[in-house]
This record gives structure tokens, sequence and C-alpha cells, in this order.
């Protein structure tokens, strides 16, 4: 088992050097929940594999709403969970599953200081994880890639290196080579620790010893791997170590190359060996930047910012839960932070923590924990909270939408609950929510077709308010920026195209790219934009 120390960070706290905090990004049925499964099952955080399914089908039987994020396979409804590994602490963030919402992930991966890109050794890069990669890519996250499914017929091994490096433009290097593959898929060669990892198939919950061997000419080789196999597996690790570019660290971090294991999630297969990876190259909690200067994790001091928010998690509350990335120090419970966006004090009083998706009281965290803060409202994505000092995080955006749409209630005398209710899915991020200018109703924008459902669902649900989405003539929204006299002529000049969003920012809506152009050319002082710093003034 590795140690947790970090040469290069002499100043870090031990229990800080020890957290690993990541995501998994997949496209749909590569295996992310198996693997999510199996990383609890490794980590101790429960008993037998199946439950995290168990308990996610359980919670999404609650309501229609939940039931039809289970018919279309989507899940809206994400956490953040803490298990130990050896001497490590890992905090998996949950990345919300559909392309829909790739606002939402850009956010959660905000949170994190790497991820975990699973694949199918049959499939190799997918639509989603393609999309999800460039989100990575963004950030320059480290990505550790685990190829799944190796018990079935995959692709040749060279062939998936190739198409990952061609396709997400990102160099590869093998942390472990297939023995075999489909129905002879033995295990796999470690070419960093030079062991022969084979796989058990009478028990999928069991993970089998390494067998140390002394290079790929050792005699034990013969008596482990048939012949055949084992001639295969010479050659293409010679190929391999001529063609493939040798593991290094500093590029791993930078984000310009990924290890890949290969794998069966469901066998418990290469698990191990991917949570060493992640212990190893994960990396330890990184500095986030913010304004008007940047946060170490190492600074005595405490400080977080909200970068999800999540309402009505149980039916029985009308709570919400902001989930809070630790950014430094060493929080308590009970401990006085100030919000910064109001300049208030808030006493933390009952902060979770969700063990493998249980939520449990957080005495303690340190940077690189979540925490979850029930709150009421007070809390928004992009808030900040610390222990007096005026910073403020910076990086988390609210983008533009891409489909907008008028939204009424269907009882008029429900206009007033309705814009309650429009508000708080705002400020969960959950949409974008423009009150016009002129004439009534609002406008809600997204950037998938799919959460107009999703909304109309919970609006009732929650609400017990039915609505109807109807067509508007606006496309899209910009938010604008410059001297004060040049925005209020705009917006004296153009009232039919303002609205605004629920911080009570005015946006500039649009039909047309020309729409745009012209405002642009008539107003070269201003900048319009199409994603807001969610910071809150
Ligand atoms: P996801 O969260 O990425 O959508 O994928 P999930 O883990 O649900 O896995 C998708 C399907 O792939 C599941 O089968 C799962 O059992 C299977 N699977 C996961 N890992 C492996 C593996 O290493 N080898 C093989 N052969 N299959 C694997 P399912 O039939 O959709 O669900 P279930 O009935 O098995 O629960």
């Amino acid at each position: 088992m590795l140690d947790a120390a970090t040469p290069n960070r002499p100043n870090l706290p031990a229990e800080i050097a020890r957290r690993r905090t990541f995501a998994i990004i997949s496209h749909p049925d590569a295996g992310k929940t198996t693997l999510t499964e199996k990383f609890l099952l490794y980590g101790g955080a429960i008993q037998m594999a199946g439950q995290v399914r168990a308990k996610g089908e359980a919670r999404r039987t609650r309501s229609d709403f939940m039931q039809m994020e289970k018919d279309r396979g989507i899940s809206v409804s994400a956490s953040a969970m803490s298990f130990d590994f050896g001497k490590f602490r890992f905090n998996l963030v949950d990345t919300p599953g559909h392309s829909d919402f790739s606002e939402d992930t850009y956010r959660t991966l905000t949170a994190v200081d790497a991820a975990v890109m699973v694949i199918d050794g049959a499939k190799g890069v997918e639509s989603q994880t393609q999309k999800l990669f460039e989100v990575c890519r963004m950030r320059d996250l480290p990505i550790l890639t685990f190829c799944n499914k190796m018990d079935r017929e995959s692709r040749d091994t060279f062939e998936i290196i190739d198409e990952i490096q061609e396709m997400l433009a990102i160099h590869v290097t093998p942390a472990s080579w297939p023995i075999g593959v489909g129905r002879d898929f033995l295990g796999c060669y470690d070419m960093l620790h030079n062991r022969l990892e084979l796989m058990d198939r009478a028990d999928r919950n069991k993970v089998a010893e390494s067998i140390k061997i002394d290079g790929l000419d050792d005699p034990k080789l013969a008596e482990l791997v048939p012949a055949h196999l084992l001639e295969k597996l010479r050659e293409e690790v010679e190929m391999a170590r001529e063609l493939l570019p040798a593991m290094d660290p500093a590029e791993v971090m930078a984000g310009q190359m990924t290890p890949i294991w290969f794998g069966s999630a469901i066998n418990s297969f290469g698990v191990k060996e991917l949570m060493d990876g992640i212990a190893e190259y994960g990396p330890e909690p990184q500095p986030q930047s913010a304004e008007p200067r940047q946060i170490a994790p190492e600074e005595d001091k405490v400080a977080g910012f909200v970068f999800k928010v999540q309402a009505n998690m149980d039916a029985k509350h009308r709570d919400r839960v902001a989930f809070v990335r630790m950014a430094s120090g060493h929080f308590k419970r009970g401990m006085k932070l100030m919000h910064v966006r109001s300049k208030k004090p808030m006493a933390i009083s009952n902060p979770v923590m969700f063990l493998a998706s249980d939520r449990e009281l957080a005495e303690e965290a340190w940077a690189g924990d979540i925490i979850g803060i029930p709150n009421h409202g007070q809390l928004r994505i992009g808030d900040t909270l610390t222990e007096g000092e005026a910073l403020r995080v910076t990086g988390i955006p609210s983008f533009a939408p891409e489909l907008l749409q008028g939204v009424r209630a269907t009882d008029p005398m429900k206009a007033k609950h309705l814009e309650k209710a429009l508000m708080q899915f705002a400020e969960e991020g959950a949409a974008k929510v423009f009150k016009p200018m002129i004439g009534s109703g609002f406008i809600v924008g997204v950037v998938g077709q799919l959460q107009f459902e999703v909304l109309a669902s919970r609006i009732e649900l929650e609400y017990g308010i039915p609505v109807r989405f109807e067509a508007t003539q606006f496309k899209s929204a910009r938010w604008f920026s410059g001297p004060k006299a040049a925005q209020d002529k705009l917006v004296e000049a153009n009232k039919q195209h303002i609205g605004y969003d629920n911080d009570g920012d005015p946006v500039f809506l649009t039909r047309l790219q020309w729409d745009i152009d012209r405002v642009e050319r008539d107003y070269p002082e201003l900048t319009l934009t199409a994603t807001k710093e969610l910071h809150g003034e």
C-alpha cells in the first residue's frame, strides 16, 4: 500500500494529503454503477455489492418523477460518497448521467481533482464519453482510464488505445496489459509494478492475490499462462513499450496523459489496481482559484464553495442541501462561517457527509471533502464560505441556455406560487428563469429538451402547480457588461428583448444570431457573454 505523504507539498497536513476527490465519467452502460459498487466494497463502505443499485432503485421508485428518471435511464439526484481505501480517504462525487445536464456536470467537475473515465472494451470511446472528456479538458483535470468488460469479446488492445489517443487527443500509457479477451480473458500484466493479476471467475467479489514475477521471461509465467497467450502477451508488451509513451506522472497531472487499466468491474477485476492508481496519481487536493487570491488547501483557515444545490431531497422536509467542496483548512461541526455573498455569519450545525449513500452528521471535514449543508435557500451555487476573509471562488459558470420556452400555470391564480417554484429551481441550477420586462409569465431556459419535462413534473409534484410550457420567439440569452450608461441605453431601446434572471441581472433575449451582431455593432463598449460567473455580488 502506498504512503499518502506528498513530497512536493511538504506543508500539506497528512489528513489532507491522504484525500482523493474524483468523479467517474462514462457513457451510459459502460459500467459506472458497477465500478462504484466495487469501490465501495473495497472501501468497506458497504458489505455486499449490489447495495448501491438496490438503494438507488428504492429511492427512484418513490415518485412518478423518479420513475421517469428511471425509465429514461437518467440520474438527476447526484451525491457524493466518502470511503477509506487503505491509508487514503476517497471522495467520489457522482456526475449526472445524462447529456442534457451538461451544465450540472460541468459544475460537479469543478469540485473534483481528478476523473476516472470508464469505457466499454467492446465499444471504445462513445459520444457521452467524448463530451464529458471535453469538459474535463476545459479544466485540465487529470484523467485515469478504466477499460471495462474485458470478460466479454472486446476490441484489440492497441486499437482501443489508438482510438482514445486519436479521438480525445491525449497520450495513453498502459498501466496494465490484458491477457486474452472474452472467454479467454485471464487477467492482466501490471506494467507499472511488473506483477501478474489473474481473475477469479469463481467468485465475483473476490480479489485474487497478485503474483510477483521477475519480468516477462520469468519461468513461473509458463505455469500460469497458456503458451499461446503468453507468446502474444510478450509480443504485445514489447510492442507497447516501443510504441506507446511510458508513464509520466507530471503529464498525467497536467491532463495530457491518461494511464489505462483493463479489467472487469462485475468480476471485481482490475478495480484494486485502478484504486491504487487513483491513490498514486489522484492527486491530493489542489489549490482553488478565487478572487482576490487563490486558496491553498494547507491554509489553517477554513474555506469552501457551493457547487451544487439539491432541493427536496427528502420529500417530508422542504429543505435544500448545498453541496460544499472544502477548499482549505479543517472544518469542525458547529463552526461559524461567513457567507461571503451576504456578508452574514452562518453556524454550520448539522452538516452531512454521504457515506455510501446514507447521510451522516459530519463532525469534521478537511480540504478536499464534500459536505452537505441543509439550508432554507441562503446558499446558492457559486457561493463561498470562509472564516471571515472576503474570498470568492471563481470558475463556476452559468451557461446561456440553448432552449427557451415560456411557462404559465394552467390556473392563473397560482402565478405567484409558480414564481416561487421557478426561482427555487433557478437557484438550484436546474434551469434559467427570466422574467421578461414586458408582458407576464416567465421564460425558462435549459440546455436539453428533456429538462422541460423534468421541470414540469417537479413543479406539479413538489408544488402542486400544473403548468404549460409554450413556444417563445426567443432562442437564447446573453448577459452584458460594460459602462452603466450604455447598459441603460440598451435596456431602454430594446425593452421587448430584455429579461431579468433570478439575481435580478438583465439579459438580452435573442431570436437570431443577427440580434447579437446588431447589439455588438451598436454598443461596441458592451461585452455580451454566454456565461455568467456565479459568485454573486
Ligand atoms: P452504467 O452505470 O455506466 O450505466 O453501467 P452499469 O454499471 O449499470 O452496467 C451496465 C451493464 O453492464 C450492467 O448489465 C452490468 O451488469 C454490466 N457490466 C458492468 N461491468 C461489467 C463487466 O465487467 N463485464 C460484463 N460482462 N458486464 C458488466 P445489465 O444487464 O444492464 O444490468 P444487471 O442486470 O447486470 O444489473
